[in-house]
């Protein structure tokens, strides 16, 4: 469970979802003796740091999203063999995501509006399931930042898929978070450093706005 107001406005759902629900999936894996590989987000840092998060940083949650998977991934780290994941801004194909959104919304003639004052990653989802893959088949456990390289905010992201799309980026209208009065706070910068990829050897997924320029034209309207 990934809104972060619904989560805001309904901690027992959010915690029953998003903590009890991987807790349950823990003990199954430690009566089995089955290793765990979780998806974690960048939400469970405080957002106010000025360099990038690495995975030894403290994390610092300031909402209740942030804090029930905070839960979520000390509960996988109990275990003998886990992978968390840490993953920020999903977009792929196969499901909803806010550039196919904004794509849709501009191409059926409508704008989109989007906070300019959130940077942080963006992570294209097969780009991010190769690289689990991966990890995981190399039997290397640990907790890891996930991303593709470089960093943007959401109107940066939308915008320019707008612009590939062909379509009139001048539809996307940058706005600040505070003006979008959002039940749940905000990260003003959620960039994440993926150090512990970097250290195991791996190569990191290519940089965002090729991933970007790869997922476009899926989402086009078919002439
Ligand atoms: N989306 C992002 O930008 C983003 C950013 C950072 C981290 N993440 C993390 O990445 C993972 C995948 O994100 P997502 O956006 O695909 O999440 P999602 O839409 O919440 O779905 C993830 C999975 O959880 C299931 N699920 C959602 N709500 C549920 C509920 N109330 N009860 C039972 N199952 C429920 C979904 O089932 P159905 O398929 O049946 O709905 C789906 O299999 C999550 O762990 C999320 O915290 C996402």
């Amino acid at each position: 469970m990934r809104d972060l107001d619904i989560c805001e406005t309904d901690p027992a759902r959010a915690f029953l979802v998003n903590f009890h629900g991987t807790r349950h999936v823990v003990e199954a894996a430690r009566r089995t003796g089955a290793a765990v590989a979780h998806i974690s987000t960048d939400a469970v840092f405080d957002g106010k740091s000025e360099r990038p998060y690495t995975e030894s940083d403290i994390a610092n949650p300031p909402t209740v999203y942030g804090r029930a998977k905070l839960r979520a991934e000390e509960v996988v780290k109990t275990l003998p063999s886990f992978w968390v994941f840490r993953v920020s801004i999903l977009f792929g194909p196969g499901k909803a995501n806010l550039v196919a959104d904004a794509v849709r919304t501009v191409g059926e003639g409508g704008e989109v509006l989007a906070p300019r004052d959130q940077t942080a990653n963006a992570t294209y989802t097969p780009d991010a399931a190769r690289k689990i893959a991966e990890v995981v088949g190399s039997g290397r456990c640990g907790l890891y930042h996930l991303a593709n390289q470089g960093s943007c905010s959401r109107f940066e992201l939308v915008r320019r898929a707008v612009d590939l799309a062909g379509l009139d980026a001048g539809k996307i209208r940058g706005a600040a978070s505070a003006e979008m009065g959002r039940p749940a706070a905000r990260l003003k910068y959620a960039v994440m450093e993926m150090r512990a990829l970097e250290q195991a050897g791996f190569t990191l997924p290519r940089p965002w706005p090729e991933a970007l320029a790869e997922y476009v034209p899926m989402i086009l309207p078919r002439p």
